[in-house]
């Protein structure tokens, strides 16, 4: 949530900071702004996307600035709520993302000081603290590191100077990387703008202040001057261009069977013991697609394993917190999610064993969590989750399978094949009955109901179709009401011991006039019979039933908000890293 990028180097900034921030767009994309040193510190900022003004903003002249894409959180997305934010000489500019939570009183000492504000963000105090300390220092660095102590909350911060040839860099709890070029230095949130510069990279830890000049970077963990190590990332250019694909959302789907095989041989030898035993509970956090990979989770383990699970959101889990014992699992792609991150603190203050399971190295949930697994989906840069919901999967079905004595593995090791037959399938006309609809229902049981969950989410965020996933059952206790023709419902029907109330539902939402669109096992004659359009799913085992139905879902949801003429990759009021409770 919220993009930062920096330069210093001999190159002109802006037009670096510029593409940079295009990169990190999926990040939040309701304004944007540069501020460049040359021979003055010169500022453009724009609402709207960085497209619509890259020209204006990409000329300032100068080979030393800062950049920044704004997701709104204080203060609603316009030009002077954009960052960056300036002091009140305009010398000092400033770039943030994070929140100031005591950003309130801060603000009312500042302008009772004299201090005068333009905008309406939690930010801004930063740079006006910064300018009272530089007035005792005269000193940048120092006025910065004398700063930061007066700031409750999150943030990730570049600064500048007229007349300091460097840039200040710090973090806490919101992510920095610094890239090592050959007479020049990069910062932004994430590799994704400077894989195409340099492959050499410093990440920077809570607590963490950088000094960067043109030739060198000091880094201090609050006053004190700490190492930390160049480290060299294995990201490729491809990784994070659409590739002749019309949206990465489509490249990443189709990215998926890779990424599960490369995630399922990553994880081929995970160890669960002793952080988890057939005993002790098992609680798993997370959020919005997360949550649904949770579920699924919870379903598995429970028909495969018969061990119990239980998984809450991470947003109720810290101030609701739950008696909870044992392993506390955080799900979070990015590693990033503050309301996941919270669950799990408050679960080590509970005592319990933490594990992350994220998609990004060096993230935050990494930090805090006692163990960390990794997910091999690579950048994902749509803002809906794909591959990195599928390689969620991948290392849960692999936690089911060690804990079900590996009796899946030869099902998880074929898993990327299903979902290669299912990039083949034409859903044309599913896309059809679904992008006339008022609203759809999705419908399943067990492991399908979070399918379900997963597959309205992903029609609501780009398709903007207002979905709603339920178990089948339930449907009748309410929401029967809303069915009409204008309400197709999405079954997923499949062999096994719910499969005769599957085909019950289905009549009684017939019955009362709603298209049912069924994904079933292939050749069902007695679902082809009864739905008004039937999707056949390859598999015989709920595992790749879960995989094929999802990856279904997630090609419907696409062609049917490319057929509406919808933003896939970057759905309105989104951002794809929420670093905000
Ligand atoms: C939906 C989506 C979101 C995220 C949620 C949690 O497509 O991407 O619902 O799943 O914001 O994000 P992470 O997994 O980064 O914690």
């Amino acid at each position: 949530m919220c993009g930062i990028v920096g330069y210093i180097g001999r190159r002109e900034a802006s037009p670096i900071i510029v593409d940079g921030l295009k990169k990190l767009e999926y990040r939040g994309y309701d304004s944007f702004g540069v501020a460049i040193i040359g021979s003055s510190l010169t500022v453009s900022k724009h609402q709207g996307r960085i497209a619509e003004n890259a020209n204006s903003a990409g000329s300032l002249q100068g080979k030393l600035g800062i950049g920044h894409t704004r997701w709104a959180t204080h203060g609603i997305p316009n030009e002077i709520n954009s960052h960056p934010h300036t002091d009140c000489s305009g010398e000092i500019a400033l770039v943030h993302n994070g929140i100031i939570e005591n950003y309130a009183e801060l603000k009312r000492a500042l302008l009772a000081q004299g201090h005068t504000f333009r905008s309406d963000t939690d930010t801004e105090v930063i740079v006006h603290l910064i300018e009272d300390r530089y007035k005792e220092t005269q000193d940048l660095l120092s006025a910065v590191q004398a700063t930061l102590p007066s700031l409750k909350g999150s943030y990730a911060i570049l600064v500048i100077r007229n007349g300091e040839d460097r840039l200040i860099a710090a973090r806490c709890a919101s992510p920095l990387v610094l890239g090592v070029g050959d007479g020049e230095y990069f910062a932004a949130s994430d590799m994704t703008p400077l894989i195409e510069h340099t492959e050499r990279a410093v990440f920077l830890e809570d607590g963490d202040i950088a000094s960067v000049s043109r030739t060198s970077v000091a880094i201090f963990h609050g006053n004190e001057p700490v190492n930390r190590p160049i480290e060299l990332v294995d990201l490729r250019l491809e990784d994070v261009k659409k590739g002749g694909f019309a949206h990465y959302m489509l490249k990443e789907i189709y990215e998926q069977p890779q990424a599960f095989y490369n995630t399922i041989q990553a994880v081929r030898d995970l160890s669960l013991s002793p952080e988890i035993t057939c005993i002790s509970p098992i609680t798993l956090v997370a959020c919005g697609s997360s949550f649904n990979a949770g579920l699924i989770f919870k379903y598995l383990l429970e028909e495969a394993g018969n061990i119990p699970a239980r998984i809450e959101f991470g947003s109720e889990f810290k101030y609701f917190p739950p008696p909870v014992g044992g392993t506390v699992i955080g799900i979070t792609q990015s590693g990033e999610t503050a309301d996941t991150i919270s669950a799990l603190l408050q679960a080590k203050a509970q005592n319990c064993c933490t594990i992350a399971i994220t998609n990004v190295l060096g993230s935050s949930v990494s930090r805090v969590a006692d163990r960390t697994i990794f997910m091999r989906a690579g950048p994902e840069i749509s803002v809906a989750a794909t591959k990195s919901f599928v390689t969620q999967l991948a290392v849960l079905m692999q936690m089911v399978n060690r804990l079900s004595e590996n009796t899946y593995d030869e099902i998880l090791a074929h898993g990327h094949h299903v979902i290669e037959e299912l990039l083949l399938m034409d859903f044309s006309d599913a896309v059809d009955l679904c992008m006339t609809a008022q609203s759809i229902f999705y419908v399943g049981r067990g492991a399908f109901y979070p399918v379900s969950l997963e597959g309205a989410l992903k029609m609501k965020e780009i398709a903007y179709i207002h979905a709603e996933g339920y178990a089948a059952g339930e449907l009748k206790h309410g929401p029967f009401a809303l069915l009409s023709p204008k309400t197709p419902v999405i079954a997923i029907c499949m062999p096994g011991k719910t499969y005769g109330v599957m085909i019950s539902n289905i009549k009684e939402m017939k019955a009362r006039g709603a298209p049912v669109i069924a994904l079933g096992s292939a050749g069902d004659k007695e679902l082809i019979d009864i739905v008004d359009l039937y999707l056949p799913l390859p598999g015989n085992n709920v595992f790749v039933q879960v995989l094929a139905s999802l990856v279904a879902l997630q090609l419907i949801a696409y062609y049917t908000a490319v057929a509406l003429g919808k933003d896939v990759d970057k759905p309105r009021n989104l951002a794809k890293s929420v670093t905000v409770e």
